[in-house]
């Protein structure tokens, strides 16, 4: 294993540079404020939640090599919000002598849904049967190899459930033959590079948020259970309903892949847990997580701050959790409930300052806490 070169940590008053201006950036930059330290936002949108609560902000693109240049200069740590961030800019930004936590390694594979499922592999966790698809006649044979249901995803740039389709018996019923609906999934994925999988008969999904510190520690939080709908989340809640060993199986898992990817800051693994318990990877993501809001309500330390303290080469905190938690999140037209919301007792109501509620928009979140059982 390669031992990642000392990094001298952060002290208060330091700048962590942020790559990416969404609601996850936006609770990192405040979980670095309330432990005195500053945030720098790189984003290529105007007025982005985070910018919106960070010292620094500039907006440019992801190729900017110059601008990327001098953000590397003006921070003390980089880490990034959001899993599409080019390995090039992160390769510039190395370059320029900046410290990238996690680094590129996590986004090569995390970024690239092949990529990914053959390193869980590699680390001998069980994936979804998958098959590689460049092209119509790779999808016939990839049905051959994985059956029906199939759900058909592009590799690269898919979340909340975009660049996916299911291909079921009913498709084929429905578009007359199996060429057509065959055809017709080729075309939803605009025929781009794809990964074809099993769809995974699941009793439940949960998710796994963990974080290894610059000293190679790792804490990770107890498993949360999350409900998607049409793709995206809606609820996660904790304590998960699953066994002891369910739990132990998706915290080694967890382990094995933060230690495999030499990992610093905060990582969500997403499971899904068949009838007999076992555990299958569905997918991973190198940053904190929307299953993992609740633990800024329900534990001491969110997972914002754990990340905040990681990538600052901070001690990692404890991840116990002192209340039940439902965390829903609201979607689009759902944030106008928020003045019901807000007088509800018990509930922690956030909101991503975000203008509009476009649908299927992530606009902010309700966790709704109990004592614990
Ligand atoms: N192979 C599969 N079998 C069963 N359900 C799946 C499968 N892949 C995805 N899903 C469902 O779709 C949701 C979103 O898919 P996911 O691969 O996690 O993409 P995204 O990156 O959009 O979150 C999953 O949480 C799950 O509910
Ligand atoms: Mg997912």
């Amino acid at each position: 294993m390669t031992v990642r070169t000392p990094v001298p940590s952060l002290n208060p008053g330091d700048t962590v540079g942020v790559l990416g201006g969404g609601q996850l950036g936006r609770m990192i930059a405040l979980a670095a404020a309330s432990l005195g330290l500053r945030t720098h936002i790189f984003c290529p949108d105007e007025n982005c939640p985070a910018s919106q609560v960070s010292s620094k902000f500039t907006r440019a693109d992801y190729e900017d090599d110059a601008v990327l240049r001098a953000f590397a200069g003006a921070v003390d740590v980089v880490t990034y919000e959001f899993e599409n961030v080019p390995v090039d800019a992160v390769a510039i930004l190395e370059d320029a002598g900046a410290t990238v936590r996690p680094g590129a390694m996590a986004l090569e594979k995390a970024q690239d849904r092949l990529v990914e499922k053959e390193f869980v592999r590699s680390l001998g966790i069980d994936t979804a049967e998958f098959h590689a698809v460049d092209s119509l006649a790779d999808l016939e044979r990839g049905l051959d190899h994985v059956g029906r249901p199939a759900i058909l995803k592009t590799r690269r740039l898919g979340y909340d459930g975009k660049g996916q389709t299911r291909l079921t018996d009913k498709d084929i019923d429905l578009h007359a033959s199996f060429e057509k609906a065959v055809a017709f999934a080729w075309a939803e994925v605009g025929a781009a590079p794809s990964i074809l999988e099993a769809f995974v008969p699941f009793e439940r999904e949960i998710s796994i948020i963990g974080a290894r510190g610059s000293d190679g520690a790792v804490k990770l939080y107890e498993p949360i259970e999350n409900v998607h709908a049409g793709g995206i989340l809606k609820t996660s809640t904790a304590p998960a309903n699953v066994s002891a060993a369910t739990k132990a199986a998706a915290e080694k898992a967890t382990t094995a892949i933060l230690e495999a990817l030499n990992y610093v800051g905060v990582i969500g693994v997403e499971f899904f847990v068949l009838p007999g318990g076992e555990i299958v990877v569905n997918e991973m993501a190198p940053r904190v997580h929307n299953s993992g809001h609740l633990t800024g309500d329900a534990c001491a330390i969110s997972q914002f701050e754990q990340h905040v303290r990681a990538v600052a080469g901070w001690p990692l905190g404890e991840t116990a959790r002192h209340s039940n938690a439902v965390m829903e999140n609201l979607i689009g037209d759902d944030v106008t409930d928020w003045p019901a919301i807000i007088r509800e007792p018990n509930t922690r109501l956030h909101l991503y300052g975000k203008n509009e509620a476009r649908k299927g928009r992530k606009m902010g979140h309700a966790t709704r806490l109990t004592p614990l059982t």
